[in-house]
């Protein structure tokens, strides 16, 4: 099948069945054998989420009456059409007929005369401004441009360009093999042109790159990770001989690099998807790292865990994922505003219950890649004033003392959007 109709199939899974587009794009790419192939059919997908309200208008504008039902595949097909006539330096004939053929492949001979014409006329306009809404200026949904507006009256529009960017590569260097130095010299003797991040592992490449072509990759030297992602195990700071739990643990990321900075530890990896689960033991068995891994919810603990209290926990909370799409840019379309509430009352009940299960003298870290204050610094406004032997690290406070916790925003120093506050128990 072309690469357009695998591009339309991503699109329906993800826009009519809320599949994410980590999930459905490499359901996809397996039918490809080429790695450049792969590489224009997640450009496809991507691109099509970054600017979806603007294809979707134009797309709509020229057709006389919606398609539904089974056809709305096509119209999904037409948006990835837009977009290479847009978007691409792809020459508009060969966008045009590789995207008529996948109509017919797509087995919707009748409308392969319609595609063409739309996607003729399309040729024909220029690219609109559009800025008749909100919506189609910023390609964000309008509940989401309405919260940054009110979390961020100075920054919301830097915020939203900066999540359209495309992200960087960022390495994880494994501390336990060599220094982060070593590894630079040797990115630079393999003319790969990289920097440091501002925590201890961190470097950030000038240009993103086939992991395979990394320096000593399968072998563990770097992870990939991103810059604000990483500074969750340096914050949570384990120590010889502790008992730490990471609560929401997969796919392993956090928790490989506690180990890396500290192996003396018995580190208890726990997560409620059991699937997910298995890819925190395959990034432990690259890294050669040892956890126990249990399939459990964070929010009853009681029903796993028999031990004692934990020294320091790491709770990383399920989330809006707002800072990260730059990274997955489907989130703008997959979320909906209710589903903040419903998320801010589930991450309050595992903090708490998480706390019951912290030592006296010991810290939790909280973490989200959100950049929403009902899930961050509001989140933990209320937790501490609920919770008397609770009290804020002043860790994390010195880098922000305006705000509870520590609220990056997408592309400061290059980073994703994350939220951390350090809870210290009395
Ligand atoms: C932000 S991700 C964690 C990322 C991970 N810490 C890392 O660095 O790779 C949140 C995780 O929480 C898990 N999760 C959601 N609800 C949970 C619950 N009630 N108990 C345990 N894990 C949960 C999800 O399956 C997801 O893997």
């Amino acid at each position: 099948m072309n690469l357009r109709a695998l591009a339309a199939k991503v699109i329906f899974q993800v826009l009519e069945k809320g599949l994410s587009l980590s999930v459905a794009l490499p359901d996809q790419q397996r039918h490809l054998d080429n790695g450049k192939d792969k590489a224009l059919l997640a450009e496809l997908c991507y691109g099509v989420m970054r600017v979806l309200p603007q294809l979707d208008k134009q797309v709509s504008d020229c057709m006389s009456k919606p398609l539904k039902g089974k056809q709305r595949i096509v119209h999904q097909l037409l948006l990835v059409g837009c977009y290479q006539l847009y978007c691409t330096r792809i020459p508009s004939h060969a966008a045009i007929s590789e995207t008529a053929e996948a109509c017919r492949q797509l087995k919707f001979e009748g409308l392969v005369k319609v595609v063409n014409a739309i996607l003729r006329n399309i040729q024909r306009q220029q690219k609109p401004l559009s800025s008749a809404n909100e919506t189609l200026q910023y390609n964000t949904p309008a509940w989401l441009i309405k919260r940054l507006q009110s979390a961020y009256p100075d920054k919301w529009q830097e915020i939203i360009e900066q999540s359209h960017q495309r992200p960087p590569m960022w390495l994880r260097n494994n501390q336990k093999i060599q220094s982060r130095d070593d590894y630079l010299t040797r990115l630079h003797d393999h003319d790969i042109t990289a920097s440091t991040g501002s925590s201890d592992d961190a470097i950030l490449l000038e240009s993103p790159i086939d992991v395979m072509k990394l320096p000593d990759f399968s072998a563990g030297s770097v992870s990939v990770q991103d810059g604000a992602a990483q500074w969750a195990a340096s914050l949570l700071t384990p120590k010889e001989g502790e008992l730490i739990l990471d609560a929401c643990a997969a796919p392993g990321g956090k928790t490989c690099h506690i180990l890396e900075i500290e192996s003396n530890i018995k580190l208890i990896a726990v997560d409620n998807d059991a699937k997910r689960l298995e890819r925190v033991q395959q990034n432990l068995d690259r890294l050669s790292l040892e956890a126990t891994l249990i399939h459990g919810d964070a929010a009853n603990i009681d029903a796993w865990w028999q031990g004692d209290k934990f020294d320091r926990i790491l709770l990383d909370a399920p989330c809006s994922a707002t800072g990260v799409i730059r990274r997955h840019p489907d989130i703008k379309w997959l979320r909906k505003n209710s589903d903040i509430e419903e998320l801010a009352r589930l991450q309050s009940t595992m903090i708490d219950h998480c706390w019951h299960w912290l030592k006296p003298g010991g810290t939790l870290l909280y973490a989200t890649c959100s950049i929403l204050p009902q899930e961050n610094s509001e989140q933990i406004r209320a937790f501490l004033a609920r919770t008397p032997d609770a009290r804020l690290d002043t860790l994390i406070q010195q880098k922000n003392q305006e705000s509870i916790g520590w609220q990056i925003t997408p592309g400061q120093e290059n980073m994703d959007g994350f939220y951390y506050a350090r809870l210290i128990k009395d």
